[in-house]
């Protein structure tokens, strides 16, 4: 038989799980005070000055079935409710028929009930409804029904529900007042969710240390982790394009002087050479640019995709978009718009560059957008997608040749960037157009 998953009906959020741990047990001991009380003791308590009441009441029963004549019982009977402090009165009657009256939730009048009966008999009737605080009980005797109204404090201990409702009460106060301590205790930590977050998809939100000491390490450890991870960037930008800048300045210069020494056969074959380096250069820059310092916008994604499939257009690719929503707000969603333009503009020129057909499709989840690039052209094998990805790799130079240069620098600042906001890039084959299919996948 299968184990039913407990995981299925347990709270996910930490708030309600721990709600749940402190009131759980609040209600199971307040479930076995309760009934402990009310079945052991206070039904212990009745059931003993019931029998004693339905003693007397057999008293009175015997005194009316000795006496001579019902005038004298009746007699006998005035004498009798005095000292008892029991009202005693005789009415004539043969039967008495054996009902028994009480509300559902007078637990008392049912162990009183029992007692009586287990005494005096089936010939008697019980009325608890009538009024709340006297007990009604009519008894067949030889000489006719003996009626006795007895004060209800006289069989039953003092009401058993104030007990009852005083435990709720103060449990109810103590949830409370746990719940409170809890989402205090449970703040700080939904602090360090968020921060961590928004840090994943590329945002530094201020974020501060705060409540129990492990939680405050927690947070001082990523505190920490953060720092490190955007200086290592800083550096890695600096660097890139330091080195990328200084040297543009002798570039320049060597391409002066070749324009002077135009006559020289060997000049051409170096100004092409020059030009690689340029361009090499300039993708050096774009990458360094990668996760620079663009500010964060709510970005219309449909919008931006019919914008960057309208300048392929210009460029002469042959392109066609297709957008899918998910969701039923509108596509909008916080971005570094300029990073992500050049993300799906490499893979665009890629795909236009390999192949002649291209496909862009954005769609659009609760969670995520993706924008796929498809084309027709000859694919990636399968075991040289991560290669690829890495900055400089260039599939086999022969085939490269005469589809313009390239540094090899488009999927990996594609794929930086994507990381940048959280996400990822993927490659996969193209089951429409049979080429290769880049998938730039961005969390919301
Ligand atoms: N759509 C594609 N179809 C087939 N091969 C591709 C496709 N896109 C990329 N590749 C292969 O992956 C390699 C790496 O691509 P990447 O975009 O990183 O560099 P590049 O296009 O050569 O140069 P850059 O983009 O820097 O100008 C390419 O050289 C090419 O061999
Ligand atoms: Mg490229």
């Amino acid at each position: 038989m299968a184990r039913p998953d407990l995981k299925l009906y347990v709270p996910h959020s930490l708030l309600p799980r721990a709600i749940l741990i402190v009131i759980v047990p609040l209600i199971a001991l307040q479930m076995i005070v309760a009934f402990v009380f009310v079945q052991r003791h206070f039904e212990g308590v009745t059931r003993q000055m019931t029998r004693n009441i339905a003693r007397e009441l057999a008293v009175a029963q015997q005194v009316i079935d000795t006496s001579p004549s019902t005038a004298i019982a009746q007699l006998r009977l005035i004498n009798l409710s005095e000292p008892l402090a029991i009202q005693l009165t005789l009415t004539p009657g043969d039967a008495v028929e054996n009902v028994h009256l009480r509300r559902w939730i007078d637990l008392s009048g049912r162990a009183l009930i029992t007692e009586m009966e287990a005494l005096l008999g089936t010939s008697l009737a019980i009325d608890l409804v009538a009024n709340d605080r006297e007990v009604d009980a009519r008894l067949l005797t030889e000489k006719g029904i003996l009626r006795a109204v007895i004060p209800r404090s006289r069989v039953t201990a003092s009401n058993p529900h104030q007990l009852l409702v005083l435990m709720a009460v103060a449990s109810t106060v103590l949830s409370i007042i746990a719940i409170a301590f809890l989402r205090n205790q449970m703040r700080p930590i939904l602090q360090l969710a968020e921060a961590s977050d928004a840090f994943g998809k590329g945002r530094s939100v201020p974020f501060r240390p705060a409540g129990a000491d492990e939680v405050r390490r927690a947070g001082s450890a990523f505190l920490a982790m953060r720092t490190r991870i955007e200086r290592a960037i800083e550096q890695r930008t600096l660097m890139l394009s330091g080195v990328s800048h200084d040297l543009r300045t002798p570039l320049t210069r060597m391409k002066l002087t070749l324009a002077m020494a135009d006559d020289l056969p060997e000049a051409t074959a170096m100004a092409g050479d020059v030009d690689d380096m340029e361009k090499m250069l300039n993708g050096f820059l774009a990458f360094a640019r990668g996760d620079g310092q663009e500010e964060i916008a709510e970005v219309d994604l449909v919008e931006l995709v019919e914008d960057i499939a309208t300048q392929a257009r210009r460029a002469g690719i042959n392109i066609e978009t297709q957008c899918y929503n998910d969701t039923r707000q509108d596509p909008v969603m916080p971005l570094r718009v300029d990073a992500v333009r050049r993300a799906v503009q490499n893979l665009i020129t890629n795909a236009g560059r390999y192949g002649n057909q291209v496909r862009v499709c954005l769609r659009f989840t609760r969670r995520s957008a993706f924008f796929t690039v498809e084309d027709d052209g000859p694919g990636i094998p399968e075991d040289r997608y991560e290669e690829v990805m890495r900055p400089f790799t260039r599939l086999d130079e022969a085939r490269n040749q005469d589809k313009g240069g390239g540094v090899g620098l488009g999927l990996a600042i594609a794929q930086d960037i994507a990381r940048s906001h959280g996400g990822a890039l993927e490659l996969g084959e193209s089951e429409i157009l049979g080429g290769l299919k880049c998938t730039l996948r961005i969390p919301r």
